[in-house]
């Protein structure tokens, strides 16, 4: 296998796929691929989205979870939004549940209830950007589109020897990938590559000795691999905070707000709450007001320390903000991490009485 020789790597991973590819809900196994079995482009479609930012072993429950209540696109188009966000809740990154419920409104109303079966067809749905319409293009109908993501560049940068750190690297990478890219089974090949940087080509502890791509592996050859790719120091990330309220009235039932859609946990379930700036904020019913303690959580950008407090209210209080849920209706499951902890944080603060 040389330099050159694009179809020499593939050939060999492939063969390595062959052997070792992950089982997965939403993935056809090599072997029924060549009897001719074709993944379904939404199965394909929903699992892409959910991958992103998120582990597969995160992501099996809610595929399978989702799939059962909603096996075609044309369920999910039609499910209520506040079915979809809460069945999401867990997951994080909720602008991607809005953008689901989007896109599968999309493919019914613009498309007939059938995925786009190019990546340019399939990038003018909503929510699905390059890698995305790649994934699916390769995966689901064998267009020869390089799927590139976290996994898939860090093989090529030890494969490659790429010293430029991520993210100015993302572009030499993308070429490198494209370049060993086959046309031959492009579907079977992209996940392959993600295959091998899961489980193999790791960023810690890589299991070189058994890597299909040993032999031409630059980085391994000049012993760097555990090094690559370098990464440019991120700004450490700011701390925020805010206050909630926790309320419960006599019967039980739960004072929850939907927060706005635009925005951080958008169209997702909560409890009232402050501006996330420091400041006090408002209560959002007369209450006498008891400190339970804080919860942390980071997201993307800022760490988040949330003070929560507790109150008992009466049946007839009037909240200036939220709704009462009476308690049957009432899902810890369908709130969001962050609020999910300051929910359970109440475990012992609502005794009977
Ligand atoms: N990560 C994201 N999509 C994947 C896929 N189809 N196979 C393996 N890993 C993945």
């Amino acid at each position: 296998m040389r330099d050159g020789d694009a179809s020499g790597f593939s050939a060999v991973l492939l063969d390595w796929y062959d052997r070792h590819a992950r089982a997965m809900p939403w993935r056809v196994p090599p072997e029924e691929k060549k009897a001719g079995v074709k993944p379904d482009p939404y199965r394909v479609w929903l699992s892409e989205v959910m991958l992103q930012q998120t582990t597969v072993a995160a992501v099996r429950d809610y595929f399978r979870r989702f799939t059962d209540r909603w096996p075609t696109v044309g369920d999910l188009a039609a499910a209520a939004d506040s079915e979809v966000m809460g069945e999401w809740a867990g997951l994080g990154y909720y602008a991607r549940a809005r953008n689901l419920l989007a896109c599968a409104r999309a493919v019914v109303r613009d498309h007939g209830g059938v995925f786009p079966v190019t990546r340019e067809g399939l990038l003018t749905l909503p929510g699905i950007g390059p890698y995305t319409a790649s994934a699916i293009a390769a995966i689901a109908h064998d267009e020869a589109a390089t799927v590139v993501d976290g996994n898939v560049e860090r093989v090529m940068a030890r494969l490659w020897l790429v010293e430029e750190p991520l993210p100015g690297a993302k572009a030499a990478l993308t070429r490198l990938a494209e370049r060993l890219t086959p046309v031959n089974r492009p579907g079977d090949y992209a996940q392959a590559v993600m295959d091998l940087g899961a489980t193999i080509c790791t960023p810690r502890n890589p299991a070189c000795g058994i890597c299909p791509w040993r032999d031409p592996c630059r980085a391994r050859a000049e012993g760097v691999q555990a090094g690559l790719p370098r990464k440019t120091e991120k700004a450490a990330k700011p701390v925020r905070q805010g206050v909630i309220w926790i309320a419960r009235r006599r019967d039980g039932a739960w004072l929850v707000e939907r927060r706005a859609e635009r925005g951080l946990l958008g169209g997702m379930l909560g409890f009232p709450g402050s501006d996330w700036d420091g400041g006090g904020g408002e209560e959002p019913v007369a209450a006498d007001w008891q400190e339970l303690g804080e919860v942390r959580h980071t997201f993307t950008h800022f760490h988040l320390i949330l003070r929560c407090r507790v109150a008992r209210v009466e049946m007839g209080a009037e909240p200036s903000r939220g709704q009462f849920l009476p308690v049957a209706e009432f899902r810890p499951s369908d709130l969001p991490t962050v609020m999910r902890k300051a929910f359970d944080l109440t475990k012992n603060a609502f005794s009977p009485s």
